[in-house]
């Protein structure tokens, strides 16, 4: 690396290197945004052949909470930033006192706790669904009681893809406490929302403060898994407008540099309620890669080299949907790509992971047409194909 004071307000140049914990899809796709536009990338993950280590300039095989390889990825990179939020906050600062860290190791913390994320949303008055912090089950069952149900039981930290929560449709005893009970410090209990749709705004913010957010995404979620996003989300202008704004109050309450995804729920009632944040690329953003002018991921790049955010303006309607380990399965372990690129319309991203299992996360497919239905037809055409 080149010895860039922390406080810089200069621009990267080209050749500079973007340090990212975390070898995941997200790194991977980041990491080509950041190739494509003449910078080099360093990822620290346990996994050498890591989706995104496939991709990089230099790998640090390590855990995600060995600081003194933290330290090792900022002395190599010029910016660091992080792929997921179960990253160790701790060893991504150790990181961020040699080279900037963004978005900050406080973002880190509050998203990485649903508990400190649903306060951070309180105190900034941005609405979420009634909930409670958990702490026994004491807490539980007076929880049950304060609540109007159906509840969803979450674990505080390392919840993801639906995994870490339990959906409670009756008041119980503690049952579904005694289930979560000991994988977390804490647990919320929310009530479920029976929601008209789910959605999602990523929301890129620089250095200056200026903010930008890609068009609203209209997602379908499959046992707790992103399934399908549809762009523009079939929602009135109004709505889309307000969950934009939304996203952007999240990201100035948290003092984001860099992207900041915002899942949402819109009710019955048409009330816009957040779910979850995530500040870093997000699944739901896929869609940018071939819908947008500048993807999510070259966003990401743009502002942690300090360079001007690019025009998230969409030219046509776009579609992702996932392909999970589920289609290898339905396909004997061999998809059949010939037809699923037969489509018209569709571009196929894999991730380069070697085993594909049920519920894991191996590609997907973006589509654009005419109309979101066309788009929508032709993804899910292509990805019924690829099953064979
Ligand atoms: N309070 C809720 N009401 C209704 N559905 C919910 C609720 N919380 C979560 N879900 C469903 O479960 C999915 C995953 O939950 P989420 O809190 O986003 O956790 P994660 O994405 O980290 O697994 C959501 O996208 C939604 O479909
Ligand atoms: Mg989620």
């Amino acid at each position: 690396m080149t010895d860039i004071p922390l406080d810089s307000t200069s621009p990267l140049e080209p050749g500079s290197t973007i340090g990212i914990i975390g070898g995941g899809q997200l790194g991977r796709m980041t990491a080509i945004a950041a190739r494509q536009m003449g910078y080099r990338v360093a990822v620290l993950d346990p996994d050498p052949d890591s989706p995104c280590a496939q991709v990089a300039d230099h790998v640090v095989e390590a855990a995600y909470d060995d600081r003194d390889a933290a330290r090792e990825l900022a002395r190599i990179s010029d910016v660091i930033t992080y792929e997921f939020e179960n990253v160790d906050p701790d060893a991504a600062e150790a990181a961020g006192e040699i080279t900037r860290l963004w978005p900050s190791g406080s973002v880190l913390r509050t998203t990485q706790n649903r508990v400190l994320e649903k306060e951070a949303l309180k105190r900034a008055g941005l609405p979420t669904a009634d909930y409670v912090k958990i702490e026994s089950l004491d807490d539980y069952l007076a929880g049950l009681e304060s609540l109007t149900g159906p509840w969803v039981l979450k674990t505080a930290t390392s919840g993801y893809d639906g995994k870490g929560q339990v959906v409670v449709n009756e008041a119980d005893d503690g049952a579904a406490f005694r289930e979560l009970e000991g994988k977390s410090p804490a647990m919320v209990l929310e009530r479920f929302v029976r929601f008209k749709l789910e959605m999602s705004a990523i929301c890129a913010r620089d250095a200056d403060g200026h903010t930008l957010t890609f068009p609203v995404s209209e997602n379908d979620h499959v046992d707790g898994i992103l399934d399908t996003s549809i762009v523009p989300a079939r929602i009135e202008p109004h709505v889309a407008e307000k969950a934009s704004e939304l996203a952007i109050s999240v990201a100035e309450a948290l003092d984001v540099r860099g992207v900041i995804a915002v899942e949402m729920f819109l009710t019955q009632d048409d009330e816009i309620l957040i779910n979850e944040l995530a500040p870093r690329p997000h699944n739901s953003g896929h869609y940018t890669i071939e819908g947008c002018n500048t993807s999510q991921f070259q966003q990401l790049v743009r502002v942690l080299c300090r360079l001007p955010m690019g025009s998230v303006e969409m030219s046509k309607p776009t579609v992702m949907v996932n392909l999970l380990g589920d289609v290898w399965e339905a396909a004997d372990g061999k998809p059949d790509w010939a037809d699923a690129l037969s489509v018209p319309g569709t571009n196929l991203h894999l991730y380069g992971k070697a085993e594909a299992r049920k519920g894991r996360k191996m590609g997907h497919i973006t589509t654009v047409g005419d109309t979101v239905d066309v788009a929508l037809h032709r993804a899910q055409l292509s990805r019924q194909k690829a099953k064979g």
